[in-house]
């Protein structure tokens, strides 16, 4: 099946590489030459595990290929996904490129005969495929249903997994009005033989924004049970929570029954949630719901306890030092390990709060070191190796559980750092191994 994405992000290239890799023929357009520069080469733009082994195999197969022009690659599709970015405005999503991109592909359509289908990948507020998107297909196209089909196909993979998150879906969602648009798309998504789930396009929007905030709302929850365990002596929120991962109804993972299933891992002490998605999606479905007269009070609460937690981070070091003149290094930089994305990342904002109280910041990053740099430039020096930051430092702070940062010798920290403090905001440091070696502050028990 000939395939076009429009959108060559995350989600877009990481789609578009799967379907090549399972026979389709994809065309990936970009309006940044350099992204479609690289793509075309077979050099993946971005940070994502398996991505440049697969891209290569499917640009030297000659199924995906890269374009900055839609009409290339839309005319002969039977299926235009659209995947573009939907960024925060502060109150909703931003849905300037996704009109753009409707507005390209529709006007490349016009007078095209045969029938193809258009759904939309991007996360949007309820009612933005049938109210906005289509009126803008129909409008610049002059295709009625009969030669274009519209749907709305959210995708719910994970940055640092995409790749094998897109290649066994664990639900695929198809928001469709009509049979032929749903054949389409079933099979497009033949080959992957996972479970779909069959409704409007209202209705594949929803869902993308419950599944979001549900995921939102554990985080939060977690961190309210921290910050309780923080005022007592005596209970580490680390421990309480493995204990509720033990109910049997969080049990089940891989194939093995007894492993806690993966959703536990949102169930756990930290830094709160950051990234592309949870941040953007909660505020863009608690507006969305404000603009219908609709309270969402348990969403609002989750938002302000998300927005608290780097100032957190802050008082639990105040308690140690004082933090103006202090040196601190803030370990890992991307809002997750395996992903190179700092957008809306909790570890800048911490060193932008420790900037702001005076200290000195020292941070670093695996891979997000460069773009790390950029967004930190008068707030942080910002380096790829950890013992960089880390010498002559007063405190640490773990902000993302990369690998390579959670495997640091707690001795070789000793000896760097000008006084070993070392705050765990991930509570992914073994706390009898850095316990032994250094002043050991994690999150979620009392300091
Ligand atoms: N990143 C994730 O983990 C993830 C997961 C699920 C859903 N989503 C959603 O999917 C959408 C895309 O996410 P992303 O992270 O890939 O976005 P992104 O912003 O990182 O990438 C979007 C790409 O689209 C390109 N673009 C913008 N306007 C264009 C146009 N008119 N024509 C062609 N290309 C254009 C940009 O240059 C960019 O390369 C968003 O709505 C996001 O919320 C993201």
């Amino acid at each position: 099946m000939r395939v076009a994405i429009i959108g060559g992000g995350p989600v877009g290239l990481v789609s578009g590489a799967v379907l090549a890799g399972v026979g389709h023929e994809v065309r990936v357009v970009d309006i940044d030459p350099v992204r479609t520069g690289k793509i075309a080469l077979g050099e993946a733009p971005f940070h994502e595990p398996g991505l440049p082994e697969l891209l290569r195999s499917v640009v030297d197969a000659g199924r995906l290929t890269a374009t900055g022009v839609a009409a290339e690659a839309v005319v002969d599709a039977a299926v235009i996904l659209i995947c573009v970015g939907t960024p925060p405005t502060g109150s909703g999503a931003d849905l300037t490129a996704l009109r753009a991109a409707s507005a390209e592909v529709a006007r490349a359509l016009r007078g095209a005969s045969g029938y193809r289908v258009v759904a939309v990948k991007s996360t949007v507020p309820p009612g933005t495929t049938s109210e906005v998107v289509e009126p803008i297909l129909r409008e610049h196209s002059g295709l009625g249903a009969d030669s274009l089909g519209v749907g709305m196909n959210p995708e719910f993979l994970r940055e640092g997994v995409a790749v094998d998150d897109m290649r066994a879906p664990d639900r695929i969602v198809l928001g469709i009005s009509d049979d032929r648009a749903r054949a389409a798309l079933e099979s497009l998504y033949a080959p992957f033989g996972s479970p779909m789930v069959f409704t409007t396009p209202t209705g594949a929007e929803m869902a993308k924004y419950a599944s979001n905030a549900l995921l939102s709302t554990l985080v939060s929850f977690s961190n309210e049970i921290a910050a309780m365990c923080e005022s007592v002596a005596d209970a580490d929120a680390d421990a309480v929570l493995r204990a509720v991962h033990a109910d049997r109804r969080f049990k089940g993972h891989a194939g093995r029954p007894d492993a806690p299933a993966s959703i536990t891992s949102y169930l756990l002490p930290g830094l709160g949630y950051g990234g592309s998605c949870f941040p953007k999606d909660t505020e863009a479905l608690t507006a969305w719901a404000r603009a219908r007269g609709v309270a969402s009070p348990i969403l609002d609460a989750v938002r302000q306890v998300n927005a608290e937690r780097p100032e957190r981070v802050l008082s639990l070091l105040r308690a140690r030092l004082q933090l103006a003149g202090a040196r601190v290094a803030v370990l890992g930089l991307a809002f997750k390990p395996e992903t190179d994305d700092l957008r809306e990342s909790r570890s800048i904002d911490v060193a932008r709060l420790l900037h702001a109280a005076g200290a000195e910041v020292r941070a670093c990053d695996p891979v997000a070191a460069d773009e790390g740099a950029r967004m930190l430039a008068g707030v942080a020096t910002v380096t790829a190796d950890a013992e960089s930051a880390l010498d002559g430092a007063d405190a640490a702070v773990l902000a993302t559980a990369w690998p390579s940062l959670v495997a640091l010798d707690p001795v070789r920290v000793r000896a760097l750092m000008r006084r070993p403090l070392v705050l765990d905001a991930r509570r992914a440091l073994d706390s009898v191994t850095w316990g032994a070696q250094v002043e050991y502050l994690p999150i979620g028990r009392h300091a």
